[in-house]
């Protein structure tokens, strides 16, 4: 055991409010899959689903690489970057591909193309559109002051190769995983999920929360802030099928209702349970910690809000 992870244990055995347990397998195991303290059935995909969609994000590779392009896997009309409805088959004229991809058939164009195209749209409007495009533009946050349409672009990121598109843990890496990763959309499950369990895992990775530590940290990566945006997607992805159109897709209809009491963006700082979990991740962090609670870091830029400037509404 490392001696921060020393300190950590010795800290946990003191009474916080979270488990923080040795990184053994045995610990891991027994602890799996827990929602809310209580056990339950992991949720994940069968053995042939994984497979099923490890071979489709093969051939979304494959195709790109022949300058096919392809959907996103298995759910046509949608490109893999964008998300955005593709063109009908039936469109074969060649166009020259503005991505530096060479020239392309139709298919292999999105809506995104012609958008761009418009005249008068400036770098920024065009980099808006890739963002803002392959992100619904959530109105509402079912997590007080964190933004679901920054965390989609921070999932679409970092988390999809293990994940899966669309949350259901069938990314192209999850076959090789055990534990794999959960169907985060489950609401039976996630329901019983609080914030704080999330965030913890999110930040501290898996061994902080004694889950397997194939779940990365992201804390050296990812801002709090950052974090609290990726816990409110994943909140407004509950029980959200497959989408069958663009409007759908744009419009995800989640079964989450946020926890009374549960800590969120907003009254994270004064979060008694929250401050203490931060803290005990932030001890093993190398550079982490301070008086705000920014955390993270790497990534700079973009347009970050503080959680008081996050006006989405809470609800649906
Ligand atoms: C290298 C693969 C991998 C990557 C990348 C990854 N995860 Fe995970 N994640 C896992 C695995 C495996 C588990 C399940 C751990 C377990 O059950 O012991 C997990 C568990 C989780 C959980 C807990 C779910 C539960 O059952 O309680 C959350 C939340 C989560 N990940 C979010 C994320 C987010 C957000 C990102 C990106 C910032 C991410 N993960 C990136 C592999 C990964």
């Amino acid at each position: 055991m490392k001696n921060g992870k020393l300190k950590a244990c010795l800290i946990a055995i003191t009474g916080l409010g979270i488990m923080w347990a040795s990184s053994s397998a045995v610990a891991a195991v027994e602890k799996r899959c827990t929602a809310g303290g209580v056990k339950v059935e992991c949720p994940t995909q069968s053995d042939a689903d994984v497979k099923k969609a490890a071979e489709a994000y093969g051939k979304e590779a494959e195709d790109f690489s022949e300058g096919k392009g392809g959907s996103t896997y298995g759910i046509a009309p949608f490109d893999y970057l964008t998300g955005v409805g593709k063109r009908a088959n039936s469109d074969t004229k060649t166009y020259k591909t503005d991505s530096g991809y060479g020239e392309a058939k139709g298919s292999y164009k999105t809506e995104l193309w012609d958008r761009v195209k418009k005249p008068g749209v400036t770098n920024e409007e065009t980099y808006n559109q890739w963002t803002n495009n392959w992100s619904p533009k959530f109105d509402t946050t079912l997590v007080a002051g964190a933004d679901p349409t920054q965390g989609k672009q921070w999932y679409y990121s970092y988390c999809i190769a293990c994940h899966g598109w669309l949350l259901h843990g069938d990314g192209p890496s999850a076959a090789e995983l055990n534990p794999r990763p959960r169907t985060l959309t489950r609401g039976d499950y996630m329901q019983k999920k609080t914030n704080l369990e999330l965030f913890t895992i999110i930040k501290g990775g898996g061994e902080a929360v004694s889950l397997s530590s194939s779940m990365p940290g992201w804390g050296n990566l990812l801002q709090d802030q950052d974090i609290w945006n990726v816990v409110a997607f994943i909140r407004a992805m509950q029980d959200v099928p497959p989408p069958k159109s663009v409007a759908e897709y744009l419009n995800p209809k989640s079964t989450f209702k946020p926890n009374k009491g549960d800590v969120d963006a907003l009254n994270a700082a004064t979060n008694k349970d929250f401050k203490e979990a931060n803290e005990l991740m932030e001890s093993d962090m190398a550079g982490r910690g301070g008086p705000e609670l920014v955390g993270g870091g790497y990534v700079e830029g973009g347009s970050r809000k503080k959680p008081n400037e996050i006006t989405l509404k809470v609800g649906k």
